[in-house]
């Protein structure tokens, strides 16, 4: 599938019980050629409303890490979910929802070709690393999906409700880059 099949294929999805209860499925935003990709869990109701990930608060605060590091959403940036469609009420995707969705994030993450992907809590590490991962055991390690670097940290909706992990939500950021640096030399 090339992006337009993709962007299809995912709006008209019927694999898993979500479809039924979005308003749409949101497929990712940003740079298609990218060396960063970040993957989170789910949109919610902001972004199952705009169609676009993270632009509700955690999207707020993903964006301050963003700059944090010196990057901005759509530049050399992209973002996906685990999901494409809204888990009803926020819950957790179920692995049969993460599976059932699996074929699309495989795909974007064959097209972008990053550098470097980011998985941003716990439903992301475990679908990309296909293991039962703790955050809190996982961040701070590189790990390796399909070649490329992967790296774990916190999701930002959980460092909203646990400021004290901003930090090492930071340290992973800085870890990030500094390996992708490492890559470039
Ligand atoms: N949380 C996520 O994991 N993804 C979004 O797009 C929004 C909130």
């Amino acid at each position: 599938m090339d992006w337009d099949e993709l962007r299809a294929s995912v709006a008209a999805c019927d694999a898993c019980e979500l479809c039924k209860t979005r308003k749409q499925a949101v497929l990712g935003v940003g740079d298609v050629s990218p060396e960063w990709l970040f993957v989170g869990e789910g949109p919610g109701a902001e972004e199952d409303a705009r169609g676009e990930p993270f632009v509700g608060q955690a999207g707020k605060l993903l964006d301050a890490m963003l700059a944090a590091i010196d990057l901005q959403r759509g530049r050399n940036v992209y973002i996906a979910n685990t999901v494409k469609c809204r888990p009803p009420g926020n819950r957790t995707p179920t692995p049969a929802e993460t599976a059932a969705c699996w074929p699309y994030l495989e795909r974007q993450i064959a097209l972008l070709k990053p550098k470097l992907i980011v998985a941003l809590g716990k439903p992301a590490a475990q679908t990309l690393l296909r293991t039962e991962v703790k955050v809190g055991e996982a961040r701070g390690r590189l790990f390796e999906y399909n070649g490329i670097t992967l790296i774990v940290t916190y999701h930002p909706a959980y460092l909203l409700r646990t400021l004290p992990d901003k930090a090492k939500a930071w340290e992973d950021l800085c870890l990030a880059r500094s390996t992708l640096r490492k890559m470039q030399k």
